[in-house]
């Protein structure tokens, strides 16, 4: 009774050694939270902002706890405790995000596991645009826009050239042009066989996406649907990036979770306080049309949003799943409480 509890800490270097730094892992993952969240096999209360500064505060500035429960064969529960502060990469030479990701073990509810949470998280984000472009993105899509060149989007690109053999150009805009310069390098270095071009403006990368992937840090939008070109599949990951025509206009408009997008004064839930969007004019959650319950794509003209707030349910399912493989490789440090 007394002899202490023991739990698993693995740290980033842990988890890119168990195959972390690439997408297999978190799109099987995510795939699996996604089926049980539409089944409802799941307890994700809403997630708290902590914000200090107040509602003058950068958006991008905030800790928020993410605490989720996922059923199915193996079932987890944890928490991810994600902090932001958007100037860290000018000001203190840190990565936007950090994160430390608890899980808790459903039978006793102890800790099981520590473990450090950015990668899990941007790689888990990045699966969700796998996902989604498998679902309602042109089949076959060769060309890729990214707007936003940081640390996301380098997940984002990384994980959908692994998952899509024939993407063969990439179009990058960053408000910064040596962040979209230094990425486009990267990927080249990479992936020798992908054609990247650095564009001068937004709207340029825009209008040749196929596949579309906000991955800013803005705070207000400057997407007009008119740069949407007929068939384009747009994974708004930054949020904020879309005007609100885009959402009105779109063919169909997806999120993974409505509760958790109609909240926090982001565009959609601008638009529902306004009366101008509803539940009703949703097209699916995401994990709606995996299950098979809700159409993805049908036509190859259909402009379609996925708008993934993110959520807690793909953190523990994902961080699950690399838990179970270090449980079983030995890997990681062994701490008692
Ligand atoms: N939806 C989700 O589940 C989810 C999960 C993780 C992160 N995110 C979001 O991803 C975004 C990117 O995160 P990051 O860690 O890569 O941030 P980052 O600070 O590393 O990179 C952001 C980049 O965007 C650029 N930028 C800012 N405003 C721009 C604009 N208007 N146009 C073009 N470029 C602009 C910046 O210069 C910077 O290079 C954040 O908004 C974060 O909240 C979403």
């Amino acid at each position: 009774m007394n002899q202490g509890h023991e739990i698993l800490y693995l740290s980033k270097q842990d988890i890119i050694g168990l195959g972390g730094e690439q997408s297999a892992i978190y799109v099987e993952s995510v795939s699996r939270a996604l089926e049980l969240h539409s089944k409802g096999d799941y307890v994700q209360p809403l997630k708290p902002y902590l914000r200090t500064a107040g509602s003058d505060g950068h958006i991008a500035d905030r800790i928020i706890a993410m605490p989720a429960h996922v059923g199915g064969d193996v079932a987890m529960s944890g928490l991810k405790w994600v902090g932001s502060k958007h100037d860290n990469p000018a000001r203190r030479n840190k990565e936007r995000a950090s994160a430390l990701i608890i899980l808790n073990d459903p039978e006793s509810n102890y800790p099981v596991a520590i473990m450090e949470g950015s990668l899990i998280s941007g790689m888990r984000t990045a699966a969700v645009t796998v996902i989604g472009a498998r679902h309602l993105a042109r089949e076959g899509f060769g060309t890729v826009s990214v707007i936003g060149c940081g640390v996301i989007a380098k997940m984002q690109i990384v994980s959908l050239l692994e998952q899509f053999s024939a993407v063969h150009m990439l179009h990058l805009f960053d408000l910064n042009a040596a962040a979209a310069s230094h990425l486009a390098q990267e990927i080249r270095q990479q992936f020798p066989h992908v054609e990247v071009l650095a564009e001068e403006t937004a709207e340029q990368a825009v209008r040749k996406a196929e596949v579309l992937v906000t991955a800013t840090v803005a705070s207000e939008p400057y997407i007009p649907f008119e740069w949407l070109a007929k068939g384009t599949f747009v994974s708004n990951i930054s949020i904020m990036d879309l005007h609100k025509d885009v959402f009105i206009r779109a063919d169909k408009v997806v999120v993974d979770d409505w509760e958790q997008s109609n909240r926090e004064k982001k565009i959609i839930n601008q638009l529902v306080l306004e009366g101008k969007f509803s539940r009703e004019q949703l097209h699916a959650e995401l994990g709606q049309i995996l299950s098979g319950s809700r159409p993805g794509r049908e036509t190859e003209d259909e402009i379609i949003v996925l708008n993934p707030m993110g959520m807690a349910v793909e953190d523990i399912a994902s961080a699950a799943s690399l838990y179970a493989k270090a449980a079983s490789a030995g890997k990681g440090t062994r701490l008692w409480l």
